[in-house]
């Protein structure tokens, strides 16, 4: 195998730093560009200063560099057509197509697919209208799921434990049109540990990836406001292989083949966030790329060539993926405030102190030093034999971070741990 080939990854945050540090371990991969990347992944990249969603100038970059592969990163790139595009330039690109990705960016899209196709989610009613979203919402029981369809960066849903919260959220999001003018989706209340149950898909094809959990409120005991993840683990110990082949045949695949049926084939990362419930595996959401903070304990576990992966579902071949034992778990150090309003430019130190993997979520480089410059700042992933010894490295690597601005949580792991 010769080592030519020449990546491009779109994005700049934790995620795409795992997807750079593992293409950098292929022995295909000559050089490896991030568009626009951040100040972690300059060390293993070279950083172009594109913004995700500037098309145009991807496409040029791509054609100017001689670009084998690009991958994209965040839903905001998908949701531009970029995969659309560099189709038609000719380019190969790995993730879904704009009408693909509608498997995030729509709820009742989603809905509408999986009721159609029997997969398993919970039942639900779609509404644009409040009397009639209110009035459904009253003659069912609590805890009420109330969904804004469309992207709402993770504020869009509300678990209402009682009919006044219900009617708060209702009122928010189709009368005062908070998100913006558009329809709710209600679901019946599903409860059960959730799991991340990532595939990169090619049509038909399904190629399972390791599984992995979220933690997505911002405290400890899983309080606070709902956040992009403050940190995640893999494997996940209740996801049995009986729970695995139930969510990748019953849940992944028959995903896969609908869109197909429906005419959308999709190409990329299938994510599904699911939960395990008492009759077994069902769908909370789809999302149409790699899952942050997910992916960063999921790629180091890899040990198969990852541009093989992405080349291979780009032209729907066969790809068989290794998977090392190892448990990975990552602590997300955010910014404090975050996920509300937050400083940035604060001095951050003490990297090298150990080898823990730190992954750069939001950092820049001024005056010569790493500073904060995001929300979410840096994912600190402690590998071990087991999850118990991953989170005792993550902590003691964490505790080395030295950052005036920073918080995180220290009980990563808790459902399976304690
Ligand atoms: P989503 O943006 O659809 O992933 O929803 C965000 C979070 O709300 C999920 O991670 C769940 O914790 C919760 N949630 C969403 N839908 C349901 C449901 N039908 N039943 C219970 N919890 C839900
Ligand atoms: N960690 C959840 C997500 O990527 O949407």
């Amino acid at each position: 195998m010769t080592r030519d080939k020449r990546v491009l990854v779109v994005g700049s945050g934790g995620r795409c730093h795992a997807i750079v540090d593992a293409l950098s371990r292929s022995p295909q991969v000559q050089k490896i560009y991030c568009a626009p990347g951040n100040a972690g992944i300059a060390a293993q990249a070279e950083c172009v200063a594109i913004d995700v969603c500037d098309v145009e100038s991807l496409v040029n970059f791509a054609h100017k560099e001689s670009i084998d592969l690009t991958v994209v990163g965040p839903e905001a790139s998908l949701a531009v057509g970029i995969v659309d595009r560099f189709v038609e330039e000719g380019l190969r690109i790995f993730g879904p197509t704009k009408k693909a990705a509608q498997i995030e960016s729509s709820k009742e899209f989603a809905k509408r697919l999986m009721a159609k196709y029997a997969i398993p989610t919970a039942g639900y009613e779609a509404f644009d209208s409040y009397d009639e979203a209110k009035a459904y919402v009253c003659s069912h029981p609590l805890p009420a799921v109330i969904k804004y369809d469309g992207l709402a960066a993770g504020k869009g849903v509300v678990v209402a434990e009682s009919y006044d919260e219900a009617d708060v959220a209702l009122r928010d999001m189709l009368l005062d049109e908070s998100f913006g003018k558009g329809r709710v989706v209600v679901e019946d209340f599903l409860d059960g540990p959730e799991f991340s149950f990532m595939c990169v898909v090619s049509g038909e094809k399904v190629y399972p990836l390791a599984m992995a959990q979220d933690h997505k409120r911002a405290w400890e005991g899983d309080k606070g406001p709902n956040t992009g993840g403050m940190g995640a683990y893999s494997p996940v110990p209740f996801v049995t292989a009986d729970v695995e082949a139930f969510a990748l045949e019953k849940i992944m695949k028959p995903t896969a083949k609908a869109m197909v049926e429906e005419g959308v084939p999709f190409k990329g990362v299938l994510y599904g966030g699911l939960i395990l419930t008492a009759d077994g595996p069902k769908v909370i959401e789809f999302n149409a790329r790699f899952g942050d903070p997910e992916t960063e304990v999921v790629l180091p576990r890899l040990e198969s060539d990852i541009y093989e992966l992405f080349d291979a579902a780009i032209d729907g071949r066969d790809c068989t993926t290794k998977w090392s034992n190892d448990a990975l778990l990552g602590i997300v150090m955010a910014s404090t405030g975050y996920p509300g309003s937050y400083a940035k430019g604060v001095v951050i130190e003490g990297l090298d102190n150990n080898d823990a993997i730190k992954y750069h979520m939001g950092t820049a480089v001024k005056e010569g030093k790493l500073v904060t410059a995001g929300g979410r700042v840096l994912m600190v992933v402690g590998r071990g034999q087991s999850l118990a010894d991953a989170q005792q490295k993550a902590l003691a690597a964490v505790a080395e971070v030295q950052c005036d601005g920073l918080f995180y949580r220290r009980d990563i792991g808790h459902k399976v741990l304690d």
